[in-house]
């Protein structure tokens, strides 16, 4: 366990469960939870899809890397202020691109404990069909080509996810994580 309190960043492809996972996490810890795409939506009163659509991506991933070190602040500022002596300052679930843009990962690293959800290629495929639409990087891949894309996608960001103290496959449960940080 870390000397001083740390955050605890989740990885992981579209439709891999970080949101899900990471608020499950932070109830039972007792810590916030940030959604790192709501932060960034609520920062700049746009969804992420108007934001690739108005900005584009190459824009959006310095919003991303500003938003990451802007919550990472307030979580570490807020628990050395009011709450010291906690383990962990909070749990951040990061966008699928997070770990894989301008060295997000040698910073988040140096900040907390970063864990890698990877569940079955199938079992992505299966979430994300039914979310395209609000998706601006799958919102123009065909169904038939979905698992293609994904697989391809997955292959180029896992050597970035590969990275993560944590990885765990399926993430099912919250204790799998609490054990194994
Ligand atoms: C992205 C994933 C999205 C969002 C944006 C780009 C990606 O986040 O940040 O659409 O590059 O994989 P979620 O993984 O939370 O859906």
């Amino acid at each position: 366990m870390a000397d001083r309190p740390t955050i605890i960043y989740l990885w992981g492809f579209m439709g891999s469960g970080k949101s899900f996972l990471g608020k499950q996490l932070a109830s039972a810890l007792h810590i916030p939870f940030v959604d790192l795409d709501e932060y960034i939506e609520n920062h700049h009163k746009k969804t992420i899809a108007e934001i690739f659509d108005e900005v584009g991506e190459q824009a959006f991933r310095k919003w991303e890397t500003d938003a990451l070190h802007e919550c990472s602040k307030v979580l570490l500022s807020y628990t050395e202020k009011g709450r010291a002596g906690l383990n962990y300052a909070g749990v951040v679930s990061c966008g699928g691109g997070t770990p894989c843009f301008h060295d997000n990962i040698h910073f988040m690293k140096a900040q907390g404990r970063t864990v890698w959800l990877n569940p079955p290629l199938d079992v992505l495929v299966l979430r994300l069909q039914k979310e395209r639409a609000h998706r601006p990087l799958i919102a123009d891949i065909s169904p038939d080509t979905l698992t293609e894309f994904i697989s391809e996608r997955l292959n180029q960001r896992s050597p970035y996810y590969r990275q993560a103290d944590l990885i765990i496959s399926p993430a099912e449960h919250v204790d799998e994580i609490l054990n194994g940080l």
